[in-house]
């Protein structure tokens, strides 16, 4: 029988599912319902100094969407608006009537030792598991020098990590950027500097669009608007090659992030290296009670697979890794195409004769294949709508 509990740094998780640090853990009464529907823990909204000005802007939200499906946010919302005290009462509060879920507290201060140790030893206090440094908000917080001003800074990422590990009495997560040109090195930064784990990632700094009647791009706040943080399923390509990345270099336990809307997605984050998993933009569109469909299906792959738990399945993809050059360069795969699902719509002739090769097209009624121009790239049975390409 296989379980869905696991360990990281001593901290026990009952399932590898986390409410990441955004609107759905930004209230207790919201944390306290997602625990009792089975969520393993949460990392709460976060939490920065009270004298820290935090006004939100509206509309603060543009989508992504195909037909009504949403598949990214862009988001320039700021940080927590509960007060440290409410914090501490609602931690209380929850580990009382949860004592098994694992609470993460996410801080983040200005650049100030004292503030950012101040708000450690605060925390120390509390029930929660560890904590979590928010060095990777991509908008409002670069401006004041904070958020991911810290965390594309290597040197700045390692000192705060530093003050904070002086004093801190949990387990320290670091957050990391996706907006840097290399994650790798932040990440060994602020291991050097004594982080216990590190966290990956926070949105991918973007701008929805841009109105062609007004030029106003999105989200539109009165006319204007800022650079934001993209999330949802869009970045899950982006959130696994950086934790891919990081795990190449590091054991330090990740905490996978970005995108993840099924179990299939948390399974292929552990298998680059997450120990376990959090989600955000899945909960906001469909709700908390995502995790039932999560855990069920996860544990069911557990099984069928024979691991024993999630820990089996980590880094299981990274031996499939490898640097382009080290890539088989003598096997060629060609496109079998499966006559009968076909529905000549001919978007792999279109594709195959716009992308240079020219090896397609469509003979009496069939799509056919020309071996001698066909380069096995396989762009056609990606675009095939009816999946009836498969390469060979
Ligand atoms: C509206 C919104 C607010 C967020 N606020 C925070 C925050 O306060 N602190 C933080 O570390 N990350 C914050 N995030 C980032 C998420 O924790 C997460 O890293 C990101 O959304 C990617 O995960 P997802 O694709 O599952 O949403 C926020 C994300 C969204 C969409």
């Amino acid at each position: 029988m296989a379980t869905l509990k696991t360990q990281v740094l001593g901290i026990c998780f009952e399932n590898p599912f986390l409410l990441a640090s955004a609107p759905p853990t930004a209230k207790i009464e919201s944390i306290d319902k997602a625990f009792s529907l089975g969520w393993g823990g949460a990392v709460f909204k976060t939490i920065t100094p009270d004298n820290l000005e935090m006004i939100e802007a509206s509309q603060r939200y543009a989508t992504w969407k195909v037909g009504s499906k949403v598949c990214g946010f862009e988001n320039i919302e700021l940080l927590s608006h509960l007060t440290v005290q409410q914090w501490l009462d609602g931690i209380k509060f929850l580990r009382q009537k949860h004592p098994t879920k694992v609470q993460i507290a996410s801080i983040m201060a200005p650049v100030v030792k004292e503030e950012w140790q101040k708000l450690v030893k605060t925390f120390n206090h509390s029930e929660i598991d560890a904590f979590e440094l928010n060095f990777s908000c991509p908008h409002g917080m670069p401006e004041k020098g904070i958020g991911m001003a810290i965390g594309t800074h290597p040197e700045i990422s390692a000192m705060i990590t530093n003050w904070v590990k002086e004093v801190a009495k949990k387990p320290v997560f670091v957050k990391l950027s996706p907006n840097v040109s290399n994650i790798v090195e932040i990440a060994k930064a602020v291991e050097e500097a004594g982080a216990d784990g590190l966290s990956a990632i926070n949105t991918v700094q973007s701008i929805m669009g841009v109105d062609l009647d007004t030029f106003e791009p999105l989200p539109n706040v009165n006319g204007k608007t800022t650079f934001g943080g993209y999330s949802g399923m869009a970045v899950k390509p982006i959130g696994l090659r950086c934790v891919a990345q990081i795990r190449q270099h590091s054991d330090l336990p990740i905490l996978g992030i970005g995108g993840i809307s099924t179990w299939q997605d948390a399974a292929e984050y552990m298998a680059v290296g997450a120990d376990v998993v959090q989600v955000c933009t899945e909960v906001m569109v469909n709700g908390y009670g995502v995790i039932g469909a999560m855990k069920k299906g996860f544990l069911d792959y557990l099984e069928r697979k024979g691991f024993n738990g999630p820990e089996d399945l980590k880094n299981k993809a990274m031996a499939h890794l490898s640097a382009h050059k080290a890539l088989d360069k003598q096997k060629q795969v060609y496109p079998h195409i499966n006559d009968e699902a076909c529905v000549k719509c001919c978007k792999c002739v279109t594709i195959c004769e716009e992308s240079e090769h020219s090896a397609l097209s469509l003979v009496d009624g069939h799509i056919v294949a020309d071996k001698n121009r066909c380069a096995g790239c396989s762009l056609c049975s990606q675009i095939c709508p009816k999946l009836a390409i498969n390469m060979k």
